[in-house]
């Protein structure tokens, strides 16, 4: 395929131009050229979404297949219109952020209730309307948390490290609780070969559900640790004022805290392609990642860590 990617010189764009120039098609990686690099074997073409003639630089160009990472309605529309009738399979990556309901469990992308689309909305509204604008045609990559080496959030990278290290680990919410989440290699490698049989629709793009309980111990074998989570209730870290996504003084979950977000029935998924690798496989390859590249670092430090356990004990007496 001659394949375009809008993006690929970030996380998830650049595994798609990656993989897809491994498997031999001739990748195009169209941005301004100031978050990153593209991929070595792929060609880059500098382009600006956010003005009226920012793809001039694509003029007269055929591609059998495009993907799009953009979060702007604006930015997809003046490239629908730029491309029209010279892409011939457009994939658009969303999130499952775009969902209205996130408190009913196992939910599924043909069937669960939008957001109202929104311009300058929520980054989910966005994303609606961004959905909107590509039709039925295209395939829409709704994408959950996506983890895996190279993730600059650090989100995932959090948990393996800290469990790599063993002990007693402050663990959020109920371990009952279900977490959801996607390798970023899966996603990508999925991402290319639908679009090479032009494969049409909405789909949550995230592996099978499974419990936080189950997450850290799983992670914490995989790592060869030994871990004890202590489980803290979510008002206790709120009254603390511990953050809940990447950043500093934050306890990142492994995935967003609703559990209608966190258990999407993925079936439709599975059955088109995504093939999850194993859990244990996404925590070494993340722990590596991290200690070859210095990884994101991201939520609580050892101390932050130590004290909030000793106040979560001193309440429990
Ligand atoms: N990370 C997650 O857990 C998660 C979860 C759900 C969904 N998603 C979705 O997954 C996708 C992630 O994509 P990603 O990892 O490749 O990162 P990204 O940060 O979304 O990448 C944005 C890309 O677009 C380019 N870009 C930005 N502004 C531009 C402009 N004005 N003109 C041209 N190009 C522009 C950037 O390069 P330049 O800055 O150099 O132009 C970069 O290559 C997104 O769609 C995100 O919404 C992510």
């Amino acid at each position: 395929m001659r394949l375009l990617v809008l993006g690929g010189t970030r996380f998830l764009g650049r595994m798609v131009a990656a993989q897809a120039a491994a498997r031999g098609h001739a990748v195009t990686c169209a941005t301004r050229g100031l978050s990153g690099s593209p991929p070595p074997g792929t060609r880059f073409v500098a382009v600006d979404r956010d003005r009226p003639d920012g793809l001039a630089a694509l003029t007269g160009e055929t591609f059998d297949a495009a993907v799009d990472v953009s979060r702007d309605p604006a930015q997809v529309r003046r490239a629908l219109a730029a491309l029209d009738g010279r892409i011939g399979h457009w994939t658009f990556v969303s999130t499952t952020s775009v969902y209205a309901d996130m408190e009913t469990p196992g939910q599924r992308a043909a069937t669960a209730p939008l957001l109202a689309p929104a311009e300058d909305g929520s980054y989910g509204a966005a994303k609606v309307a961004c959905e909107r604008a590509f039709g039925g045609s295209a395939l829409i990559v709704r994408a959950g948390l996506i983890v895996g080496p190279g993730d600059p959030t650090g989100r995932f990278g959090y948990w393996v490290a800290r469990l790599a290290r063993g002990g007693m680990v402050l663990a959020p919410a109920a371990p009952e609780d279900p977490v959801q989440f996607i390798d970023g290699r899966d996603l990508a490698g999925w991402i290319v070969r639908a679009a090479e049989r032009g494969l049409a629709g909405p789909f949550d793009a995230v592996a099978p559900a499974c419990t936080r309980r189950a997450f850290l111990a799983r992670c914490a074998d995989a790592l060869g640790s030994s871990c004890h989570p202590v489980w803290v209730d979510r008002a206790f870290l709120d009254r603390h004022g511990v953050g809940r996504e990447s950043g500093p003084y934050a306890l990142p979950l492994p995935l967003p805290d609703t559990i209608g977000d966190a258990s999407r029935d993925v079936s439709a998924t599975l059955a088109a392609g995504l093939t999850p690798r194993p859990l244990e496989e996404t925590a070494r390859d993340t722990l590596r990642w991290m200690e070859e590249s210095g990884g994101p670092v991201t939520g609580l430090t050892r101390g932050e860590e130590a004290a909030l356990l000793a106040a979560w004990r001193a309440e429990q007496e």
